[in-house]
Protein backbone atom coordinates (compact mmCIF):
# COMPACT_ATOMS: atom_id res chain seq x y z
CA UNK A 1 0.00 0.00 0.00
CA UNK A 2 1.45 3.44 -0.88
CA UNK A 3 0.85 6.08 1.82
CA UNK A 4 0.29 9.72 0.76
CA UNK A 5 0.27 12.61 2.96
CA UNK A 6 -3.36 14.94 3.17
CA UNK A 7 -2.11 17.77 3.61
CA UNK A 8 -0.80 21.29 1.99
CA UNK A 9 1.28 22.39 5.12
CA UNK A 10 4.73 22.64 3.50
CA UNK A 11 5.69 21.90 7.14
CA UNK A 12 3.93 18.85 7.57
CA UNK A 13 5.04 17.52 4.27
CA UNK A 14 8.79 18.09 4.94
CA UNK A 15 8.64 16.17 8.05
CA UNK A 16 6.33 13.43 7.04
CA UNK A 17 8.90 13.16 3.56
CA UNK A 18 11.70 13.01 5.66
CA UNK A 19 10.31 9.86 7.41
CA UNK A 20 11.11 7.95 4.55
CA UNK A 21 7.62 6.33 3.88
CA UNK A 22 5.72 8.79 2.30
CA UNK A 23 4.75 8.01 -1.69
CA UNK A 24 2.71 11.34 -2.27
CA UNK A 25 0.36 14.12 -1.52
CA UNK A 26 -2.80 15.16 -2.20
CA UNK A 27 -4.29 19.00 -1.71
CA UNK A 28 -7.80 20.01 -2.25
CA UNK A 29 -9.00 23.97 -2.17
CA UNK A 30 -9.66 23.36 1.35
CA UNK A 31 -6.28 22.15 2.35
CA UNK A 32 -4.94 24.92 0.74
CA UNK A 33 -6.84 27.52 2.16
CA UNK A 34 -5.67 26.43 5.61
CA UNK A 35 -2.11 25.98 4.79
CA UNK A 36 -2.09 29.68 3.58
CA UNK A 37 -4.09 31.06 5.96
CA UNK A 38 -1.50 29.23 8.80
CA UNK A 39 1.53 30.79 7.44
CA UNK A 40 0.05 34.27 6.61
CA UNK A 41 -1.51 34.79 9.89
CA UNK A 42 2.42 34.37 10.65
CA UNK A 43 3.53 37.10 8.69
CA UNK A 44 4.54 35.38 6.16
CA UNK A 45 4.42 36.72 2.44
CA UNK A 46 2.93 33.91 0.48
CA UNK A 47 2.64 33.84 -3.47
CA UNK A 48 0.75 30.73 -4.15
CA UNK A 49 2.42 29.95 -7.02
CA UNK A 50 6.15 29.60 -5.48
CA UNK A 51 4.13 27.56 -3.01
CA UNK A 52 2.63 24.88 -4.98
CA UNK A 53 6.29 24.91 -6.60
CA UNK A 54 7.69 24.11 -3.12
CA UNK A 55 5.12 21.24 -2.57
CA UNK A 56 6.27 19.87 -6.19
CA UNK A 57 9.58 20.04 -5.51
CA UNK A 58 10.45 18.48 -1.71
CA UNK A 59 7.28 15.81 -3.00
CA UNK A 60 9.74 14.84 -6.03
CA UNK A 61 10.16 12.65 -9.07
CA UNK A 62 7.79 9.50 -8.81
CA UNK A 63 5.29 10.99 -5.68
CA UNK A 64 2.34 11.97 -7.06
CA UNK A 65 1.41 15.55 -5.93
CA UNK A 66 -2.60 16.44 -6.47
CA UNK A 67 -3.99 19.62 -7.62
CA UNK A 68 -7.60 20.22 -7.80
CA UNK A 69 -9.55 22.93 -10.27
CA UNK A 70 -11.66 24.70 -9.37
CA UNK A 71 -14.41 24.94 -12.21
CA UNK A 72 -17.29 23.05 -11.95
CA UNK A 73 -18.11 22.54 -15.85
CA UNK A 74 -16.62 20.27 -18.61
CA UNK A 75 -15.04 22.90 -20.28
CA UNK A 76 -13.58 24.84 -17.32
CA UNK A 77 -12.25 22.12 -15.68
CA UNK A 78 -10.67 20.69 -18.55
CA UNK A 79 -8.48 23.91 -19.38
CA UNK A 80 -8.07 24.42 -15.86
CA UNK A 81 -6.22 20.55 -14.98
CA UNK A 82 -4.49 21.22 -18.85
CA UNK A 83 -3.43 24.92 -17.33
CA UNK A 84 -2.23 22.84 -14.24
CA UNK A 85 -0.75 20.50 -15.62
CA UNK A 86 0.84 22.31 -18.45
CA UNK A 87 2.38 25.38 -15.68
CA UNK A 88 3.74 23.08 -13.24
CA UNK A 89 4.63 19.24 -14.24
CA UNK A 90 7.44 20.23 -15.91
CA UNK A 91 9.00 21.27 -12.19
CA UNK A 92 9.37 17.59 -10.56
CA UNK A 93 6.89 15.60 -13.34
CA UNK A 94 4.83 14.52 -10.35
CA UNK A 95 1.29 16.51 -11.01
CA UNK A 96 -1.56 15.29 -11.15
CA UNK A 97 -4.74 16.97 -11.33
CA UNK A 98 -8.08 16.12 -9.43
CA UNK A 99 -11.24 16.39 -10.81
CA UNK A 100 -14.57 16.09 -8.43
CA UNK A 101 -17.02 13.02 -9.89
CA UNK A 102 -19.62 15.76 -9.88
CA UNK A 103 -19.44 19.37 -9.77
CA UNK A 104 -23.01 20.06 -9.82
CA UNK A 105 -23.80 22.32 -6.71
CA UNK A 106 -27.65 23.23 -7.48
CA UNK A 107 -30.55 20.50 -7.64
CA UNK A 108 -31.84 20.85 -10.86
CA UNK A 109 -28.40 21.76 -13.10
CA UNK A 110 -27.19 20.07 -16.19
CA UNK A 111 -23.58 19.43 -15.03
CA UNK A 112 -23.71 16.36 -13.32
CA UNK A 113 -21.69 14.51 -15.71
CA UNK A 114 -19.44 17.40 -16.38
CA UNK A 115 -16.72 15.83 -13.85
CA UNK A 116 -16.54 12.42 -15.90
CA UNK A 117 -16.38 14.26 -19.57
CA UNK A 118 -13.49 16.68 -18.52
CA UNK A 119 -11.65 13.17 -16.93
CA UNK A 120 -12.40 11.51 -20.16
CA UNK A 121 -10.67 14.30 -22.46
CA UNK A 122 -7.93 14.98 -19.60
CA UNK A 123 -7.02 11.28 -19.66
CA UNK A 124 -7.08 10.91 -23.25
CA UNK A 125 -4.41 14.02 -23.12
CA UNK A 126 -2.33 11.83 -21.21
CA UNK A 127 -2.78 13.69 -18.12
CA UNK A 128 -3.41 11.97 -14.84
CA UNK A 129 -6.73 12.27 -12.99
CA UNK A 130 -7.62 11.67 -9.44
CA UNK A 131 -11.51 11.65 -9.07
CA UNK A 132 -12.55 13.36 -5.95
CA UNK A 133 -15.40 13.44 -3.65
CA UNK A 134 -16.07 9.71 -3.99
CA UNK A 135 -19.38 9.13 -2.30
CA UNK A 136 -20.58 6.16 -3.96
CA UNK A 137 -19.42 2.56 -5.25
CA UNK A 138 -21.15 3.83 -8.64
CA UNK A 139 -19.04 6.82 -8.70
CA UNK A 140 -15.70 4.90 -8.31
CA UNK A 141 -16.86 2.70 -10.99
CA UNK A 142 -17.93 5.48 -13.70
CA UNK A 143 -15.02 7.51 -13.02
CA UNK A 144 -13.26 4.81 -13.55
CA UNK A 145 -14.79 3.68 -17.20
CA UNK A 146 -14.17 7.45 -17.49
CA UNK A 147 -10.28 6.44 -17.53
CA UNK A 148 -8.74 8.09 -13.95
CA UNK A 149 -5.62 7.16 -12.93
CA UNK A 150 -6.93 7.20 -9.67
CA UNK A 151 -10.31 7.43 -7.47
CA UNK A 152 -10.69 9.20 -4.00
CA UNK A 153 -13.62 7.95 -1.83
CA UNK A 154 -13.75 9.79 1.51
CA UNK A 155 -14.47 7.87 4.33
CA UNK A 156 -14.73 9.80 6.74
CA UNK A 157 -17.27 12.09 5.75
CA UNK A 158 -19.44 8.97 4.75
CA UNK A 159 -18.97 7.85 8.50
CA UNK A 160 -19.85 11.39 9.36
CA UNK A 161 -22.87 11.75 7.08
CA UNK A 162 -24.48 8.43 8.52
CA UNK A 163 -23.93 10.39 11.96
CA UNK A 164 -25.38 13.39 11.14
CA UNK A 165 -28.54 11.91 9.15
CA UNK A 166 -29.18 9.90 12.36
CA UNK A 167 -28.28 12.70 14.89
CA UNK A 168 -25.52 10.85 16.56
CA UNK A 169 -23.10 13.73 17.98
CA UNK A 170 -19.79 12.91 17.15
CA UNK A 171 -16.18 14.90 16.73
CA UNK A 172 -13.83 14.78 13.88
CA UNK A 173 -11.79 11.97 15.24
CA UNK A 174 -14.03 9.51 16.55
CA UNK A 175 -14.06 5.83 15.48
CA UNK A 176 -16.42 4.62 13.39
CA UNK A 177 -17.24 0.94 13.41
CA UNK A 178 -16.36 -0.34 9.94
CA UNK A 179 -19.47 -3.18 10.07
CA UNK A 180 -21.62 -0.03 10.90
CA UNK A 181 -23.82 1.13 14.01
CA UNK A 182 -27.11 -0.31 15.39
CA UNK A 183 -29.57 2.33 16.30
CA UNK A 184 -33.08 1.18 17.43
CA UNK A 185 -32.29 -2.77 16.16
CA UNK A 186 -31.55 -1.30 12.33
CA UNK A 187 -27.87 -0.72 11.01
CA UNK A 188 -27.28 2.55 9.78
CA UNK A 189 -26.49 2.81 6.13
CA UNK A 190 -26.61 4.85 3.00
CA UNK A 191 -28.07 2.78 0.02
CA UNK A 192 -26.05 -0.29 1.79
CA UNK A 193 -23.10 1.14 2.76
CA UNK A 194 -22.16 1.06 6.13
CA UNK A 195 -19.15 2.92 6.85
CA UNK A 196 -16.15 4.88 5.30
CA UNK A 197 -14.40 1.40 5.20
CA UNK A 198 -17.42 -0.52 3.62
CA UNK A 199 -17.45 1.89 0.72
CA UNK A 200 -13.84 1.55 0.07
CA UNK A 201 -14.03 -2.39 0.56
CA UNK A 202 -17.16 -2.73 -2.12
CA UNK A 203 -14.71 -0.19 -4.68
CA UNK A 204 -11.92 -2.56 -3.94
CA UNK A 205 -14.14 -5.31 -4.95
CA UNK A 206 -15.42 -3.84 -8.03
CA UNK A 207 -12.80 -2.95 -9.68
CA UNK A 208 -10.99 -6.87 -8.76
CA UNK A 209 -14.14 -7.95 -10.94
CA UNK A 210 -13.35 -5.86 -13.82
CA UNK A 211 -9.33 -5.59 -13.62
CA UNK A 212 -9.63 -2.13 -13.53
CA UNK A 213 -5.93 0.12 -13.85
CA UNK A 214 -7.73 2.76 -11.44
CA UNK A 215 -5.85 2.78 -8.34
CA UNK A 216 -7.88 3.48 -5.15
CA UNK A 217 -7.47 6.33 -2.68
CA UNK A 218 -8.78 5.81 0.31
CA UNK A 219 -9.62 9.41 1.30
CA UNK A 220 -10.99 11.60 4.28
CA UNK A 221 -9.43 9.29 6.90
CA UNK A 222 -9.92 10.61 10.56
CA UNK A 223 -7.91 8.29 12.82
CA UNK A 224 -5.01 5.64 13.31
CA UNK A 225 -8.16 2.23 13.26
CA UNK A 226 -10.11 3.46 10.80
CA UNK A 227 -6.72 3.81 8.31
CA UNK A 228 -5.58 0.15 9.28
CA UNK A 229 -9.42 -0.85 8.78
CA UNK A 230 -8.71 0.75 5.10
CA UNK A 231 -5.67 -1.24 4.49
CA UNK A 232 -7.40 -4.36 5.35
CA UNK A 233 -9.51 -3.12 1.88
CA UNK A 234 -6.65 -3.83 0.05
CA UNK A 235 -6.70 0.01 -1.38
CA UNK A 236 -3.86 0.85 -3.60
CA UNK A 237 -3.31 4.07 -1.62
CA UNK A 238 -4.17 5.96 1.57
CA UNK A 239 -3.73 9.61 1.60
CA UNK A 240 -3.51 10.07 5.62
CA UNK A 241 -3.50 13.44 7.64
CA UNK A 242 -0.30 14.55 9.21
CA UNK A 243 -1.99 13.95 12.82
CA UNK A 244 -2.98 10.81 11.89
CA UNK A 245 0.29 9.59 10.34
CA UNK A 246 1.11 10.33 13.62
CA UNK A 247 -0.93 8.57 15.60
CA UNK A 248 -0.22 5.51 13.84
CA UNK A 249 3.62 5.06 14.97
CA UNK A 250 2.52 5.24 18.94
CA UNK A 251 1.69 2.37 21.50
CA UNK A 252 2.27 2.43 25.03
CA UNK A 253 3.75 -0.59 25.46
CA UNK A 254 6.46 0.07 22.91
CA UNK A 255 7.18 2.91 24.57
CA UNK A 256 7.14 1.59 28.02
CA UNK A 257 9.74 -1.15 26.12
CA UNK A 258 11.78 1.21 24.86
CA UNK A 259 12.14 2.83 28.54
CA UNK A 260 13.17 -0.78 30.23
CA UNK A 261 15.90 -1.51 26.86
CA UNK A 262 17.35 1.37 27.65
CA UNK A 263 17.36 1.35 31.24
CA UNK A 264 18.58 -2.32 31.36
CA UNK A 265 21.53 -1.04 28.57
CA UNK A 266 24.87 -2.43 30.89
CA UNK A 267 28.16 -0.46 29.98
CA UNK A 268 29.86 -3.63 28.60
CA UNK A 269 26.91 -3.66 25.93
CA UNK A 270 27.51 0.75 25.96
CA UNK A 271 30.99 0.19 25.43
CA UNK A 272 30.65 -1.80 22.31
CA UNK A 273 29.25 1.40 20.63
CA UNK A 274 32.14 3.38 21.54
O1 LIG B 1 -8.37 13.92 0.64
C1 LIG B 1 -9.66 14.27 1.06
C2 LIG B 1 -9.64 14.92 2.36
O2 LIG B 1 -8.81 16.04 2.37
C3 LIG B 1 -10.95 15.22 2.96
O3 LIG B 1 -10.76 15.02 4.30
O4 LIG B 1 -11.15 15.23 6.68
O5 LIG B 1 -11.90 17.05 5.12
O6 LIG B 1 -13.07 14.86 5.15
P1 LIG B 1 -11.78 15.58 5.37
Amino acid sequence: MKIFIDTANIDEIKEAFSWGFVDGITTNPSLIKKAITHYKDKGQDITLENYVKNLLVTAGKGHSVSLEVIGNTEDTMYEEGKLLFKKFNGIAQNVVIKIPVNPETSENGTHNFDGLKAIKKLSADGIPVNCTLIMTPSQALLAAKAGARYVSPFAGRIDDYLRFQNEIPFTKSDYYPKDGLVVNDKILHDNTIVSGVSLVQSIVDIFKNYDFATEIIAASIRNATQAQELAETGADIATIPFPVLKEMIFHHKTKEGMEKFTDDTVEEYKNIFE
